[in-house]
């Protein structure tokens, strides 16, 4: 198959490409801003383009014409954007999105669209996230961290119309924490804002900061590790089941709160390099460490019984997870953003 991935060189871009490099099956080309995080994945069966999908247009549209699959990772994904530049995550999360949606129109093209496991917003029944059954519930509009989740709620919602009409072969699928090597980047100690809480807690340990523990660290989250989320998605890239369907991709074992990964991950730095940490706890609310207009989930259980169902199952654990992760930063040549 000839896939074109959009957003190639961020996170989940870059291991996917190297997983897709591993399998040596398909034809792949990436496009995005920066090629970084691709440093050392080579492979005969990979092309990177440098673009910009809102002004490279013609290149985009192109690589969509000569795909079977379009893979669309573009986004802003960190929770300090949505509530400082909420126009600018719209404009990137919703509006360059459609263009890639509509090229799919255009050529036929099937679609994978990467939405994220906060449309579902709110929790408020304890159960977990089911992909056609649980309702998404967003907080008020004076909250504009919601901006991130509604913007793909809507693209989520177009998808499916037109799958309805029968003009798009489209599989949605809504991440739930992954997590591992290139996640995000390192910040400088008692840095607030900026990336996901995996980088903050491995950037303290490194840097000696102190960890901030936002709005007391009960909060829950399950982690999902990266190489179960790239074969998830050859999975519902290969399975004839998964055209016309939204899929969670998340580890329901790897439960955690905020508090509790603070912890674990300082033992599997101590067993690493051999020092305990000795970081400084700061409590603090989420509008100080994030910005006004910031709100939290309590939890985000995942559901996967749909894409069990197609034969995937997660099988890394939570040490797993942060283990390789931390490994990966603890490398001085990652150092650069720190010092
Ligand atoms: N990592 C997770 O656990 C997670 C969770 C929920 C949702 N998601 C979603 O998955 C997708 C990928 O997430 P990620 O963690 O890899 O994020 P990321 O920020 O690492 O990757 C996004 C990539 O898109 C590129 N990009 C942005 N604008 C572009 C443009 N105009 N033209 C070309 N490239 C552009 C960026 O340069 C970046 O490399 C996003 O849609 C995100 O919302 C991820």
């Amino acid at each position: 198959m000839k896939i074109a991935i959009f957003g190639v060189g961020g996170f989940i871009g870059s291991n996917l490409v190297e997983h897709l490099v591993e399998e040596g099956v398909h034809e792949v080309v990436g496009m995005d801003v920066t090629n970084s995080k691709l440093a050392g994945i080579e492979g005969a069966n990979f092309k990177y383009i440098e673009g910009n999908v809102g002004s490279d247009v013609t290149t985009a549209e192109e690589l969509t014409e000569w795909a079977d699959a379009v893979v669309d990772l573009i986004a802003y994904a960190n929770p300090s954007i949505y509530v400082e530049a909420p126009l600018d995550v719209v404009q990137l999360n919703f509006f360059e999105n459609m263009k890639i949606l509509d090229y799919c129109l255009k050529y036929q093209t099937r679609l994978i669209q990467y939405s994220t496991s906060e449309v579902y917003g709110k929790r408020t029944r304890d159960e977990e996230y089911v992909e056609d059954s649980s309702d998404l519930v967003m907080g008020p509009v004076t909250k504009q961290r919601w901006i991130y989740a509604a913007s793909k709620q809507l693209l989520e919602r177009i998808i499916h119309g037109h799958g309805l009409r029968g003009d798009l072969d489209y599989s949605v699928i809504r991440p739930f924490n992954f997590v591992g090597p290139r996640f995000d980047y390192l910040v400088p100690a008692g840095a607030k804002g900026g990336p996901r809480v995996f980088s903050h807690f491995v950037s303290a340990l490194i840097t000696g900061g102190p960890i901030h523990l936002v709005d007391g660290g009960g909060q829950h989250r399950c982690f999902t590790h990266i190489k179960d989320a790239s074969e998830a998605f050859s999975t519902i890239l290969e399975h004839p089941a998964a055209h016309n369907q939204i899929f969670n991709i998340g580890n329901p074992d790897t439960n955690i709160t905020m508090r509790g990964l603070a912890e674990m991950m300082g033992g599997i730095y101590t067993e690493l390099t051999g020092k305990a940490p000795s970081n400084e706890i700061i409590e603090i609310s989420g509008e100080d460490f994030y910005g006004k207009g910031y709100e939290d989930m309590d939890r985000v259980p995942p559901n996967v019984d749909k894409l069990r169902a197609l034969g995937w199952t997660p099988k890394r654990d939570l040490d797993n997870i942060f283990r390789e992760a931390i490994a990966f930063y603890l490398e001085p040549e990652r150092h650069a953003s720190i010092v």
